[in-house]
């Protein structure tokens, strides 16, 4: 079975999906922590971002392994380095590219390929996953989004104020749903979870509570 989770940054996607999938004994895929990988891959071989070949090149040539929440780069580990303020800013790049995208969109079927897995990105019930037997689109208000945000990276001793969150979050919002190319949209045949005021803990007994029904067939 196929569990997509698609949404705006910030909706709370990757735990409540990690929780998910430890819930139902699935695989959990975070799909854009390998956009992450493929933007500080590229930055650690100097590579120019704006070089979409170049970038293309990098995400064909790695070796991106997602192992639970844990990300490695030819063996490196670099689950806290793909996480930076910076690495988020910069990732549009590897996210606007289409070459970078049928990569990795390629990956993410195989790691798919006879699984029972919890998926989570932008386009995973539009594109990578059409025929998917569960598409959940989570959603919340902006300003809950950044202020989760902001509270992870106070967490992890990042520097940067809410309004600066918000101002930039403004910007990926309108990328991730403009870009030509696996854009954020709520697949039609989705069921929208709006996570406004529930606490983690709801949010995943919700998500568990739409899998099971769909499981029975309801
Ligand atoms: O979800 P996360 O914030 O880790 O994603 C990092 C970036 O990768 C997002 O800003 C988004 O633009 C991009 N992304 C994407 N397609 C996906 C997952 C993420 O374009 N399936």
């Amino acid at each position: 079975m196929i569990v997509t989770i698609d949404g705006p940054a910030g909706a709370g996607k990757s735990s409540a999906a990690r929780e998910l999938a430890r819930r139902l004994g699935f695989i959990f895929l975070d799909t854009g922590a390998m956009y992450r990988a493929v933007t500080w891959a590229a930055l650690e071989a100097g590579v120019t971002l704006a070089n979409e070949a170049e970038l293309a090149r990098i995400a064909h040539s790695i070796d991106i392994k997602l192992n639970g929440s844990r990300v490695a780069i030819d063996g490196k580990d670099v689950t806290d380095a793909i996480r930076t303020f910076r690495i988020t800013t910069a990732t549009h790049f590897a996210a606007d590219h289409p070459g970078v995208r049928e990569r990795l969109v390629q990956l993410q079927r195989e790691i798919a390929e006879g699984a029972n897995i919890v998926t989570e990105g932008r386009d995973q019930a539009t594109v990578v996953f059409p025929h998917a037997e569960c598409k959940i689109f989570l959603t919340a208000d902006e300003r809950i989004r950044a202020q989760r945000r902001h509270e992870d990276m106070q967490r992890r001793g990042e520097q940067v104020s809410l309004d600066e969150v918000l101002a930039k979050q403004r910007v990926r919002d309108q990328r991730d749903q403009t870009r030509p190319v696996g854009a954020l949209r709520k697949s039609g045949d989705a069921i929208e979870v709006h996570t406004d005021g529930m606490t983690p803990e709801e949010v995943v007994n919700r998500l568990e509570e739409i899998v099971r029904a769909r499981q029975k067939g309801e």
